[in-house]
């Protein structure tokens, strides 16, 4: 299965998934990595792994409708049969979802419905995790839809809160579980042990 990882920060998702397709540990060849923010860690990450990548700024485009068909028309280049969403901060919109029907997903660092949406990401959610005095929290995996974060769920792994954590170490144990979290759901996906349709 060819995949496509979309991220826009640090890249950390995109890395483990490449190295779980390389030692074979997911069925998938990652064939492509694109990003809406040039600058982002991800870039060097994919250079370094020999991943051809883009970044595809929402600025050079006069409507959301337009970024979305010109990624759409990059991502339709290299011929992938799933969307991988690992930290990216743009909306997609149903042009890209109806071209991949059922077959985007997304990874979320809360247990869904709780703590997403918009302006929900990164650090903010494990602030607004900490500040609702939540027990616990998770990493979500779910298939996408035109809202952020609000997709059909497919998999769910919780993570107690200690006492004194931080956003920070929240945020480190929590990644640090959802690395290898997601390229596991991913291989149920992809090899059709989870159902989507
Ligand atoms: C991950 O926690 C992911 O769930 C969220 O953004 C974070 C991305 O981290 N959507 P990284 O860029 O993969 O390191």
């Amino acid at each position: 299965m060819k995949i496509v990882v979309l991220a826009s920060g640090e890249g950390s998702n995109f890395e483990a998934i490449v190295e779980a397709a390389k030692r074979g540990q997911l069925d998938a060849e990652v064939v492509g990595l694109l990003t809406n923010r040039s600058g982002a860690k991800v870039m060097e990450r994919a250079r370094r792994l020999g991943i051809p990548c883009a970044a595809i700024a929402p600025a050079e485009y006069s409507t959301a409708a337009g970024w979305n068909q010109a990624l759409l028309r990059y991502i339709s280049g290299w011929q992938p049969e799933w969307i991988v969403l690992a930290g990216f901060t743009g909306l997609i919109g149903p042009a890209l979802l109806a071209a991949f029907p059922s077959r985007v997903v997304n990874s979320h660092p809360s247990l869904l419905p709780k703590f997403g949406g918009k302006g929900m990401y990164g650090m903010r959610v494990h602030e607004a995790v900490l500040r609702a005095k939540e027990t616990e929290t998770g990493v979500t995996v779910h298939l996408l839809n035109e809202h952020f974060d609000e997709g059909p769920i497919i998999a769910q792994e919780r993570i107690p809160i200690d006492s004194g954590d931080t956003p920070q170490s929240l945020a480190d144990r929590l990644k640090a579980e959802e690395r290898k979290f997601y390229p596991r759901v991913l291989q149920d996906l992809l090899t059709g042990r989870i159902k989507t349709r």
